[in-house]
């Protein structure tokens, strides 16, 4: 029997990483994994907890603790830490403003690496993994690799869309957060935001969520026709 199919979808945020990668593993019945919600789960669990953050090595002392599980039914996600639902309070803002730094930290990365590794390895039907640095280091051989770009503007109003109450009505805010958090993801040593050498790079500015949905299904398509 032949390999189940892996695709890697990184990129910034605001580009749709989420709904894309969602739509196209239900559409294809793959497994699917949203990377970012475990290391938001590491960071909740951290400020429930009285870590510092802005502290790495009290950071890097508590990386091994929490049991952090996600459901990879794509239809219905999920987000465990110790048991407890995490899927509501990893959005928060307080989750947002601090997740850069904690997953900055190396044993962070080298944890949740370890639990992305073991969910692809496992997903017999094959699987989405979307993250920032899925195809550089999560998962080298993935069978497709995406890229996942827009415009400072347009992630900033697909952003801006998301939010609820006066959060959603400063533009210039959102674009200023996620370009400073870009930044931080960029420019970390360990495993940065990145595009593979072989990765396909997606402009999503002009595309609406079901082209560029319909656009990765014919590239994943394309590649198993071609197994
Ligand atoms: O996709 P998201 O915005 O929910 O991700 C939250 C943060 O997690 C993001 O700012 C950087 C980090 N992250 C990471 O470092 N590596 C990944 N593979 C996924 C997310």
């Amino acid at each position: 029997m032949e390999n189940p199919v892996i695709v890697a979808i990184d990129g910034p945020s605001g580009t749709g990483k989420s709904s894309t990668s969602k739509a196209v593993a239900a559409k294809l019945g793959l497994s699917y994994l949203d990377t970012g919600a475990q290391y938001r789960a590491m960071t909740w669990w951290m400020l429930s907890n009285g870590i510092d953050v802005n502290d790495a090595t009290e950071v890097a002392t508590a990386a091994g603790k929490p049991a952090i599980v996600s459901g990879t039914d794509p239809s219905a996600p999920t987000i465990t830490v110790d048991g407890a639902d995490a899927a509501g309070p990893i959005r928060s803002q307080e989750v947002t403003a601090a997740v850069s730094a904690v997953s900055a930290v190396p044993e962070v990365r080298s944890r949740l690496v370890e639990l992305q590794r073991s969910a692809a390895a496992s997903a017999s039907v094959g699987i989405v993994v979307e993250g920032r640095d899925i195809g550089t280091t999560v998962l080298p051989d993935a069978t497709l690799k995406i890229f996942l770009t827009a415009s400072a503007e347009a992630r900033a109003a697909r952003r801006n869309g998301e939010l609820t109450g006066p959060a959603a009505a400063d533009l210039a805010a959102t674009q200023a957060a996620l370009a400073k958090r870009d930044a931080a993801d960029s420019g970390r040593k360990t495993s940065p935001l990145a595009k593979a050498d072989d990765a396909i790079e997606v402009d999503t500015t002009e595309l609406t969520l079901d082209q560029v949905i319909e656009c990765i299904v014919t590239l994943i398509e394309e590649k198993r026709a071609a197994r």
